[in-house]
Parts: C-alpha cells; sequence; structure tokens
C-alpha cells in the first residue's frame, strides 16, 4: 500500500513550505498542497525526503493522508481560509481535523468551528507566531478549538514548537477561537512594543544625536539585559545593514509610513467592545496610521516650526533604556487584561501562565520579561492585573523615575512619544486613588439627567442643578 502521510498542509507560500519541513525533520511525513505549480516545485527542490510530497491535486491530497487526517490552513486570513475549508470538506471523513494556522478574526474562527462541528469535523483556530524562519527553527502556537481535538495534533505541534528549558511553547489555550484571539492579543502587544522601540529610536537619533552605528550598539548592549527580546535583537541588526541602491544605510532610504495587515486595530476594536483600556496599544495602531499621513505632516512641519522652548532637561542613554521597559511592561499589562476579559466574557477560560510561558519562544514578542510574567500569574492566577503583582510592582518602580525624565526631556523637544507618554499616563491613571471624572457625572447628570451616585451613600441620585 501507498505512503499514508502523517501531517497535510494547504498553503506553500514561504510561511507552509517552511511549517512542513520543520514537521518533516521531526519524523513525522507531510504532504502540501497548492494551487500554484512554482510553489510545489519549491516545496520538492528543499525537502529531499520520501517523507515529504506536494501535490496540486487535492483528491491526491486527501487519499494520501492517514486518518484521522489532521490538515493545517496557512494560507491569508479571510475569504481564502473558507475557499479551501468548502473545497475539502466533501473529501473528508468524519473525525477529520482542520487547523487554521492563519491571522484569523476569531469571529470568523466560531463561525466556522461550529458549522464544521455540525459535519462532525474537528476544527481548530491556531495562532503561529515567529515569522517564517519561526515556521522552519520552531514557532510559538496557540491553538484553541475542542481539547479532544488538540490530542491528535498535540504530537506534532510540541514536536515542532520552538523550545524554552525543554518545554514546547505551544499549549491548549482554550474553547472555541481562543486560539487565534490570544495571537491577536499577541500581535497588539506587538504592535505596541515594535512603537515604543521606534520612539526611543527617535529619542536617541533626535534628541541624543547618536548615529546608527552607535544605536546599533545601544540595542545590542540593551539586548543583554532586562530588556532582552526578539525585537530588540532585531532592531540592532537593522542598523548593520547597508542599501545596495546608495552608499548609506538601508534604514534612512524606507520611507516612514507603516503599514498593518489589521491585528492590531482588530485588538483595539475588541478592547472597545470588552470596555478594557489598552491606550498603549491603541496609540500603536494610531502611529502606523498617523505616520501613514506623510503628505500633510510635511505641510504641518513647515507651517509649526517653534523650537524647544528654553527648558530643555537631559537624558541619558540609559534613562531611555529604563522608560522602553516601563513602557514594554504597560504594554503587556495591558494584552493579559484583555486576555483575563476576554476569558470571563467569551468564556475561553484562559491560563494566563500558560499564555506567558509558550510566549517566552518563538513568537515576536519573546522577551526575557515574560519570565516575569509567567512567575507573577503562577504565584497568583487569579491576578486582578499584571501591575498589581509584587513580582512586576517592583521592576515598574524601579524605572517610573527615569521615564518620567524621558517624558519631560519629549516634551520638551518636541519629539512624539504617543505610545511612550501614553503608557506612563495610563500608569499614572491606574494608580491614582482619584480620579476627577465626578466632574464628568456631574456635567452628564446636569444636561441629561443621567444620575450619578455619592461616595457617602449608596443608591442612584439626580439633582437639580439650576
Ligand atoms: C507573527 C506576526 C505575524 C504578523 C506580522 C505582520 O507573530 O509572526 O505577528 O503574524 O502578520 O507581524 O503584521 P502587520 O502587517 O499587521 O504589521
Amino acid at each position: 500500500m501507498a505512503q499514508l502521510f502523517d501531517f497535510g498542509l494547504v498553503g506553500l507560500g514561504v510561511m507552509g513550505r517552511n511549517f512542513l519541513l520543520n514537521v518533516a525533520d521531526h519524523h513525522f511525513s507531510a504532504i502540501g498542497l497548492d494551487t500554484d505549480a512554482q510553489k510545489v516545485a519549491d516545496l520538492k527542490d528543499e525537502g529531499h525526503s520520501d517523507d515529504i510530497e506536494g501535490t496540486l491535486d487535492k483528491v491526491e491530497f486527501i487519499k494520501k493522508l492517514a486518518r484521522p487526517r489532521k490538515i493545517m490552513l496557512l494560507v491569508p486570513a479571510g475569504g481564502p481560509v473558507d475557499h479551501v475549508i468548502t473545497d475539502l470538506l466533501p473529501l473528508l471523513d468524519s473525525g477529520d481535523l482542520i487547523i487554521d494556522g492563519g491571522n484569523s478574526h476569531f469571529e470568523d474562527t466560531n463561525r466556522r468551528f461550529t458549522s464544521l462541528k455540525s459535519k462532525d469535523i474537528h476544527f481548530m483556530g491556531s495562532g503561529v507566531s515567529g515569522g517564517s524562519e519561526g515556521a522552519r527553527m520552531g514557532p510559538s502556537i496557540m491553538p484553541g478549538g475542542d481539547s479532544k481535538a488538540y490530542e491528535i495534533i498535540k504530537p506534532i505541534f510540541e514536536a515542532v514548537a520552538a523550545k524554552v528549558n525543554n518545554e514546547p511553547c505551544v499549549d491548549f489555550m482554550g474553547k472555541g477561537s481562543a486560539g487565534n484571539y490570544v495571537k491577536m492579543i499577541h500581535n497588539g502587544i506587538e504592535y505596541a512594543d515594535m512603537q515604543l522601540i521606534g520612539e526611543s529610536y527617535h529619542i536617541m537619533k533626535l534628541g541624543l544625536q547618536q548615529d546608527n552605528h552607535s544605536l546599533k550598539q545601544t540595542y545590542d548592549d540593551w539586548n543583554q539585559g532586562v530588556l532582552q527580546s526578539f525585537l530588540v535583537e532585531i532592531t540592532s541588526q537593522i542598523f548593520n545593514k547597508k542599501d545596495d541602491l546608495t552608499s548609506g544605510d538601508l534604514l534612512d532610504q524606507i520611507l516612514d509610513k507603516a503599514k498593518q495587515k489589521g491585528t492590531g486595530k482588530w485588538t483595539s476594536q475588541n478592547a472597545m467592545d470588552l470596555g478594557v483600556a489598552i491606550p498603549t496599544i491603541d496609540a500603536a495602531v494610531s502611529m502606523r496610521q498617523i505616520s501613514g499621513m506623510k503628505d500633510i505632516r510635511m505641510k504641518a512641519s513647515e507651517k509649526y516650526t517653534e523650537g524647544s522652548g528654553e527648558f530643555t532637561p537631559e537624558v541619558s542613554v540609559e534613562e531611555v533604556r529604563d522608560a522602553l521597559y516601563f513602557a514594554f511592561i504597560m504594554s503587556y499589562a495591558q494584552g493579559m487584561d484583555q486576555l483575563s476579559r476576554a476569558s470571563k466574557e467569551y468564556q475561553y477560560d484562559l491560563n494566563l501562565e500558560s499564555i506567558a510561558k509558550i510566549w517566552r519562544g518563538g513568537c515576536i514578542i519573546r522577551a526575557r520579561f515574560l519570565e516575569d510574567i509567567r512567575l507573577a500569574y503562577k504565584n497568583d492566577s487569579s491576578l486582578e492585573s499584571l501591575l498589581l503583582s509584587p513580582v512586576i510592582s517592583e521592576k515598574v518602580n524601579s524605572v517610573v523615575g527615569a521615564t518620567r525624565k524621558v517624558i519631560q526631556y519629549t516634551v520638551a523637544k518636541g519629539i512624539p512619544t504617543l505610545a511612550l507618554s501614553n503608557a506612563l499616563n495610563y500608569f499614572d491613571a491606574f494608580k491614582s486613588a482619584y480620579l476627577p471624572l465626578n466632574l464628568i457625572q456631574a456635567q452628564r447628570d446636569l444636561f441629561g439627567s443621567h444620575t450619578y451616585e455619592r461616595k457617602d451613600k449608596p443608591g442612584i441620585f439626580h439633582s437639580d442643578w439650576n
């Protein structure tokens, strides 16, 4: 009898091909399906083993898979996912498993999960992070759906995932769309961290007059300490790259307009729906939008040319580092808050310690600091906010002073720090026993009789303000 493959992958782009090769490296045979002959040929070029095959024929693909079939989709989110599912469905048997490994919106995953369950096909939405290199060398994997279906794919996922202290960066996230939801929050944090690093770059480039060579050194140094993370590491690497077309550095030739595929925006939209405050992530999404207004920004820069005024405090590179660390903490705290709220709202039953654990390796937001987050939730799984954990508050207290200095500096210099200053303001609001929103309640009651509560007795009150 012809060989039956352990694992099937649909979508042989770079991510898909690399994931499949990674599966085969771990002694599971794998077959790939794509509609593009070139991509199938590329897979055959790279995978010289009997355990790897590529095909353009969906019937052959399905026939050659061992049952229950384990089929992962790495195709663009949205229509293509539905298209592939509709295409394969008539060929599948009861008990087969489809895993969507793309950045699908969690509500799409809920819809697909329910529809496939009624046809007795298991469906999982699984976040996969780490880009094409992660897919090849070991990504962080965030599967959700039903826990029994996870058992079918668990040995393969545990084998291919990144490892930290020999522990695989994969775990069952929770019911329904939990996997895609956790990946969405991962990306929201990713947006914030990238924006914060960008602002630190701006401060040191414009304010501290560091050239690309010293910036490389600075981020390199930072990556040896508390800021050690994938994003800081690649930032240092970027300053080293020469431009092929000019004699300068590539970074200086890249237009300052950032694009997005939407996962950061989804995080902000959903936070509004849930009533969770994630202003640092929101600021990062807004900054991508402001970056896109290049023409208007250029006109405005000619109109508003005020200097930095008389008050120009000084800051050091170390203080900028501390401010970045402070703001990273705020960004993760906001993301974890959203996860905790969503877990209740959508009955995901998320385990925040386990999420911090699988984010320590393989994914884009992997960072040394995630071990502290893991510890915080290990010590207290019902933590109301990461910022209330003694593990974390001690660190916040050690860097908040430097952060205030850096923000004074950027305000005086006119260097925009939408995310960084916002992280500090979020913290100041979070730790304020009193906020002036009693005034908002009074205004609401005055103009619309919307009522208010009192400090001194229970109940709902309304006053005649005239
Ligand atoms: C990952 C990334 C990835 C994401 C890119 C680009 O975890 O590997 O999050 O899934 O698609 O980072 O996202 P934007 O185009 O929205 O910046």
